[in-house]
């Protein structure tokens, strides 16, 4: 599928990730050596893996802890998205993601 980041400083690229391989977004930025923390290691407690969803297709509704995490993030915008709740799958394919700045 096709992953498109946005960085910080507004520089796109477009990636292809694997669907077969279980994994998360956020671990597929971080294996793409982007500036992803995620401290919590994928467990929607940390928030460092925050990214905004400019494009693609819709999402499913974050999970109550996603939710509740990112009511709490002071640069969350309607559009943010923990990463590591976000499986790589045909369903997130074309998906634009902005990965937030260090906070
Ligand atoms: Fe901690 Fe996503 S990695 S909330």
């Amino acid at each position: 599928i096709k992953v498109t980041v946005v960085e910080p400083s507004g520089e796109r690229t477009e990636l292809t990730a694997p669907t077969d391989m279980g994994l998360s977004l956020m671990e597929f930025l971080k294996a793409s050596e982007y500036p992803i923390q995620a401290t919590c290691g994928g467990m929607a407690l940390c928030a460092t893996c925050h990214v905004e969803v400019l494009d693609g297709p819709e999402l499913r509704e974050p999970s109550d802890d996603e939710a509740y995490m990112l009511e709490s993030l002071p640069t969350s915008t309607s559009r943010s998205r923990l990463s590591c709740q976000i499986k790589l799958s045909e369903e997130i394919d074309g998906i634009v993601v902005r990965i937030a700045a260090e906070d």
